[in-house]
C-alpha cells in the first residue's frame, strides 16, 4: 500500500487489510506500506488517522513510515497506489513490464479503470479520515475476495 507520506492513507490500507486477514485467519500474505516521499520516513501514522483506526476497531500504532524502494518489486506480488501521483512515481522506479504490471490504483478493485483518488486528507478535516476508513474498507473487500481466497 503506497501513498506520498506513509502517514495517512497507506499505513490505513495496511492496517485494514492486516485486520481482516488476521481475523479470517489468513497467515500467507504479507502486508506493507510506504510513501513516494521521504517526508515523514520513521514517524507514527498521523494522530488523526490513528484515532480514526481506533474508532473502527484497527490498530495501527506499530506502524512507522518509510519510503518505497525498488526492492519493494521483488517483495510483493501487488502494489497499491492510492492516487495517480502515487502511480506515477511509484511506475518511474520500475524497470520492466513484470514490475509496471504490478502497480495498481486501489480504487479500480472497487471502480475498475475509473481511475479515482483515495483522497489526500492531511490538509483537510476530520471528516476526511473516516471516508478515506470508508473507501479502503470496501477496496480491501474485494482485494481479498479476489486475490487471496483463490
Ligand atoms: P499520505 O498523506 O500521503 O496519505 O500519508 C500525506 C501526508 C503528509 C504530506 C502529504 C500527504 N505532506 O506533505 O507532508
Amino acid at each position: 500500500m503506497v501513498c506520498l507520506g506513509n502517514i495517512c492513507r497507506s499505513p490505513i490500507a495496511e492496517g485494514i487489510l492486516r485486520h481482516k486477514l488476521k481475523s479470517q485467519g489468513i497467515t500467507h500474505v504479507e502486508t506493507d506500506s510506504a510513501g513516494t516521499s521521504s517526508f515523514h520516513v520513521g514517524e507514527a501514522p498521523d494522530r488523526r488517522m490513528r484515532a480514526t483506526a481506533i474508532q473502527n476497531g484497527v490498530d495501527i500504532e506499530d506502524l512507522r513510515a518509510r519510503q518505497f524502494v525498488p526492492a519493494d518489486f521483488d517483495r510483493f506480488d501487488l502494489i497499491y497506489a492510492m492516487d495517480q501521483s502515487n502511480y506515477n512515481n511509484i511506475i518511474a522506479l520500475a524497470q520492466t513490464e513484470d514490475e509496471k504490471n504490478k502497480v495498481r490504483l486501489i480504487l479500480n478493485e472497487i471502480e475498475p479503470e475509473a481511475n479515482k483518488a483515495v483522497p489526500d486528507p492531511y490538509y483537510g478535516g476530520d471528516e476526511g479520515f473516516q471516508h478515506v476508513f470508508d473507501l479502503l474498507d470496501e477496496a480491501t473487500n474485494v482485494i481479498i475476495e479476489k486475490y487471496v481466497k483463490r
